[in-house]
Parts: C-alpha cells; structure tokens; sequence
C-alpha cells in the first residue's frame, strides 16, 4: 500500500477538479486528484459550449488555456426566434460584454495539460473510492490505482467534485444536509452534426413544436438541440427525420439549417437540484457535485468555475493559516458559492420558461409565453436583463 500526504485530495478530474488543482498548485498548495474514468472517456464526452466573461478571464489569467482566445469563438450575442421573426440580443451594446464559444471537452483538454506540464498529480481511471474521517481532522482517501494497487491519499482537506452522481456527497449526514430537487416535463435532444454552421451565433427558437437551439462547434461540426420528452428513445429517430424536426423549428421564425450526417444524438434531462451544505468538516463540494441546473442557456459549467474560483481562495487561506480564521473562511465557501448558485438556477429556469412548450400548456398561457417573448426584446431593460444574466454576473456579486 502507497501512502501520500497532500494538502488536498480532489475526487473527479473533470474541469472543476482540475481547475482546482492548478489554482491550490499556483498558490503554493499540494493536491491529488483522482478520477474513476479515464483521460479519453472524459475528453470525449459531449458537453457544453458556452464560456461567461469571467470564465475565460479566470482560464486566460490563471494560465490554464491561452487557446481559448485563440481557438474559442468571442459571440457578442444571441439570437431569440418566435413568432415568425428572429431578434438579435446585443450583449456588447447592452452590457458591454461577450461569452465564447469553447466545447467543455476543449476546457478539459487544456486543463489536463497544464496540469501534467506542472508536473501535477493527476490520477485517471482509478476505481474503489472510498473517503473517511472527514468528520474529524486526518481524514483518508483510499483507492485501487489504474495499474491494480491499492493506495490511500492522507490530506487536509477532501473536495468531492465528482459530479451529478457525486459519492462524496453522500458523506454528508441526512441530518446535516438539505436537497432542492425540481424534475421538467421536457428534455432537449441534442445532436453533433458535420455540416458548415447555418447561423454565426446561437439561436434561441421558440416554435409552435416546441425549442429548438442552433449552437456550433467549428466551420465543419454544429451542436443543435431540440425539445423532447424525457423518455425520447434516440434509436428512433433517422437523420432525415431529426433534420425535418429541427427544420421545421427554425423555420417557422426565418432561419434554415444547412444539414449534413448526424454523428452523435442523446436526450439530456432538465433538472434543478442544490444539495446545501457545500461544506462538511474536511468536506467540500464543488460543481455538479453540488448543483445541477437545466442546460437553457449554458450555466452549468460556468458555475463549476465559479465554485472552484472561491473554493481556491477559501482552502488557500486555511491551509495556510491552520488557524479558526481558516476555517471560518472555509464556512464562508457555502454561502458565497450558493449565492451564484441559486441566481444561476433561476435564470436557467426562467429561461426555460421563456422558450419551452410544457405538455398540456393552456392558450392562455402561450399567449402570455409570446407576450414576455415581445415584451422582453421591445424593451432595452429587458434586453438587458438577458444579456447580463447570460454573459455572466460580475465576480463582486457572487
Ligand atoms: C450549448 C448548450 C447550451 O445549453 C446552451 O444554452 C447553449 C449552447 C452548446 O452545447 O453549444
């Protein structure tokens, strides 16, 4: 049995677990991370595209991806489509601000490179984890390493950043913890399709069928979504009859798809779900792990990079001081993290409700559906709300 001691053991190398360690790494703070997948498994899982302002500041400032300016694509708005027409949302001229277009698989990818740069101890396609003692002050991680061998991390802290279906955060007594949990009466179909793109930003369709989103990922590759219900089977569905689907969503508000072969197609769930708290004795939790919002609107990874932005400060200071004013810092973490957080959820909620046909929907309420959509993009306030809450609240707020 190997035995490392470390200042922080981070469970999941997905980008929150990573960007974790290179922020602890830069601030003079050892790490461990482990993952049960495998480098390839997570590189090539199909994800988010969006990146807030502050995201990219925070990838761009910290060095862990200079390729995001590069290779990302800055969109200075969205498009909203219903009603027949298609009505820019200028987010330069309301807010003065920007979010970018860099596939979460491309985060991860950089990630994991400046982390093996800088020599960091990043461990994939491990399996058997098992944390204890984080009620007290030694706590342990144990683990079979990808090459058979049993092993155990001894650190100060452990942070579960192991996503949606987080182990770490069932350590948490059912007693000490709370869980918000809202399911939607929709998911979103989404596929990944070779063709050139068919819109040069975002599109956000409202249609008679239901959503529908044109998002991108390069000159050759398009990621596009549609609304469907939760237990929409992929295997029925032909490219011929997905690209008639999303035609007619599109189409009914002016734009149109150039189509190409569809090469991946999954349903995605709509969940709201905060488990609080976000700390518990050596205990932190970060990202999905934490929260999961629906995807309108791209906030999920966001505010894993938010999370990891104050979690770094705030295990900084208490690993350094060893002291109460470190540990206060560390239960000050829930708090600041969940304000972001709840904000988050209700904006991606809300724009749900925006652009969404619920089963069953009343006339009255798709006429009231249409009369926010026109009321929102006739009013420069309401414009603005949009443009603010999708491009990312300043770091000052949460
Ligand atoms: C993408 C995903 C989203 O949830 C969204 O709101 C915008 C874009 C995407 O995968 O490109």
């Amino acid at each position: 049995m190997t035995v490392v001691r470390t200042d922080v053991a981070v469970v999941g190398g997905g980008p929150a677990g990573l960007l974790l360690s290179h922020l602890l790494d830069r601030a003079g703070v050892g790490t461990v991370v482990l993952d049960h997948r495998s480098h390839h498994e997570i590189a090539t899982t199909v994800r988010a595209g969006i990146l807030e302002q502050d995201s990219v500041r925070l990838l761009v400032e910290s060095g862990a991806s200079d390729r995001v300016l590069t290779e990302g694509e800055e969109h200075r708005g969205i498009e909203l489509a219903f009603g027949g027409a298609s009505h820019r949302i200028d987010f330069q001229e309301l807010v003065g601000a920007s979010v970018w277009l860099y596939p979460q698989t491309s985060v991860f990818a950089d990630l994991a490179e400046a982390r093996q740069a800088a020599g960091g101890d990043v461990r994939f396609g491990v399996s058997d984890v098992e944390v204890d003692g984080v009620e007290g002050d030694a706590p342990v991680v144990r683990f079979v390493g990808a090459d058979g061998s049993r092993q155990e991390v001894r650190p100060r802290y452990v942070v579960g950043a192991d996503g949606s279906h987080s182990t770490c955060r069932a350590l948490v007594p059912a007693t000490a913890r709370r869980q918000y949990h809202r399911e939607y009466p929709f998911a979103w179909f989404g596929i990944l399709c070779e063709a050139p793109r068919s819109a040069p930003e975002l599109v956000y369709c409202r249609s008679e069928r239901g959503f529908a989103l044109v998002s991108q990922r390069s000159e050759t590759v398009q990621r596009m979504y549609f609304q469907c219900d939760p237990d929409e089977d992929v295997s029925g569905w032909s490219d011929d009859r997905i690209w008639d689907e999303l035609q007619t969503r599109v189409g009914a508000n002016g734009h149109t798809l150039v189509e190409g072969p569809v090469t991946d197609r999954a349903v995605l769930r709509f969940r709201s779900v905060v488990h609080e708290p976000m700390r518990y004795g050596r205990l932190l939790l970060a990202g999905d792990a934490a929260h999961t919002v629906p995807p309108t609107g791209a906030k999920g990874l966001n505010l894993a990079l938010a999370d990891v932005r104050v979690l770094a400060q705030c295990l900084q200071d208490a690993v350094r001081r060893r002291d109460a004013a470190g540990e206060d810092a560390l239960d000050g973490y829930t708090e600041r993290a969940l304000a972001r957080v709840w904000k988050a959820q209700h904006f991606s909620s809300w724009m749900t409700h925006l652009l969404h046909r619920p089963p069953g929907e009343s006339d009255v309420e798709e006429q009231r559906q249409l009369a926010e959509l026109r009321g929102l993009v006739e009013s420069t306030a309401g414009r603005a709300y949009l443009a603010e809450g999708y491009t990312g609240w300043p770091e000052a707020r949460g």
